[in-house]
């Protein structure tokens, strides 16, 4: 692995991330995150894979909890930690049995940059500091290095514009998304928060960009939903002053998960079966 990163600005970065993510943020990061999830199903060649491997049709729920738990349990403990470095093992290893385009590897690693990061300063209670989004992408780049994905952005903007050109490209309808999607919505909907749940379909709409919602067979959502969105945002950004961060994480390694693991899961059990 060549340019490791200098250990004290990735602690320093982890930190402000985990900070943000974990207890100042929560609800948001776990919107964002699903997002990144999501609109992977809208590049074809993506969802075909997904499809191919047959994991996210046979258990949509365990799947997507799956990740989002690889990702959290990553977020929790960074990336020196024994639990941090079976999370990059086990990444390694469940991708490496595939055929896999490098530009593919950057563009999913990238969402879990900008789709937050946008989703956030769109629509939650303040907009992310220059200093959390560029620690959001040291610590991503770290990962990025760990999974040995090459021609990494150095800066947001450089993030956000091969995001966007990557996007331009590839995001297309394919009936594998569409596939994915519909097994997976109400996967979606049970991750919102409560009052929200019962509108999920017209949620997950809502959330969506327009073209990644036509890609993945979705109606776009009404003009009259997200200016209510847009709405909703500007009493949250008021209502900000009053918002106190947790004080501990919200996430606890092993933790119940209601659907998938009720009474708690061990680290073995994520992923896809047979990863050694
Ligand atoms: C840095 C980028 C990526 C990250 C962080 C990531 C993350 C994950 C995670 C956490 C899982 C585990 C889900 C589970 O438990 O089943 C997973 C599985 C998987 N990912 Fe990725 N992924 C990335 C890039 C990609 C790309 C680009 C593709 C395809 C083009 C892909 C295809 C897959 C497949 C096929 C599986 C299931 C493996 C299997 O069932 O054997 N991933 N990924």
């Amino acid at each position: 692995m060549t340019n490791t990163p200098d250990p004290v600005a990735l602690a320093r970065a982890h930190e402000i991330y985990r900070y943000a993510a974990m207890f100042d943020l929560v609800r948001d990061f776990r919107v964002g995150l699903n997002l990144a999830f999501y609109r992977t199903f809208a590049v074809p060649r993506i969802a075909e894979l997904l499809v191919r491997t047959g994991e996210m049709q046979r258990q949509p729920h365990k799947r997507s909890m799956d990740t989002g738990l690889f990702m959290y349990e990553l977020i929790e403990a960074g990336f020196e930690s024994e639990r941090g470095l079976r999370v990059v093992d086990a990444l390694n290893k469940m991708h490496q049995r595939w055929p896999i385009d490098p530009e593919d590897y950057r563009y999913v690693l990238l969402t879990f940059v900008v789709v937050p990061t946008r989703w956030i300063n769109s629509y939650g209670p303040r907009p992310l500091s220059d200093r959390e989004t560029d620690a959001i992408l040291y610590f991503y780049r770290e990962l990025g290095r760990r999974m040995a994905i090459v021609n990494l952005p150095a800066t947001y903007q450089d993030a956000e514009q091969i995001f966007d050109e990557y996007e331009l490209k590839n995001v297309r309808f394919s009936s594998a998304g569409q596939a994915l999607m519909q097994t997976t919505e109400d996967v979606m909907a049970r991750q919102l928060p409560g009052p929200l749940k019962s509108a999920g379909r017209l949620l997950t709409r809502l959330i969506l960009d327009d073209y990644v919602a036509r890609a993945i067979g979705l109606k776009p959502a009404p003009r009259t939903g997200q200016a209510l969105m847009r709405a909703v945002a500007r009493i949250r950004r008021r209502r900000n002053a009053r918002r106190t961060p947790r004080n501990e994480s919200w996430f606890q390694p092993g933790r119940r998960v209601d659907g998938v693991y009720p009474g708690g899961y061990e680290f073995e059990e994520l992923g896809p079966p047979n990863l050694d």
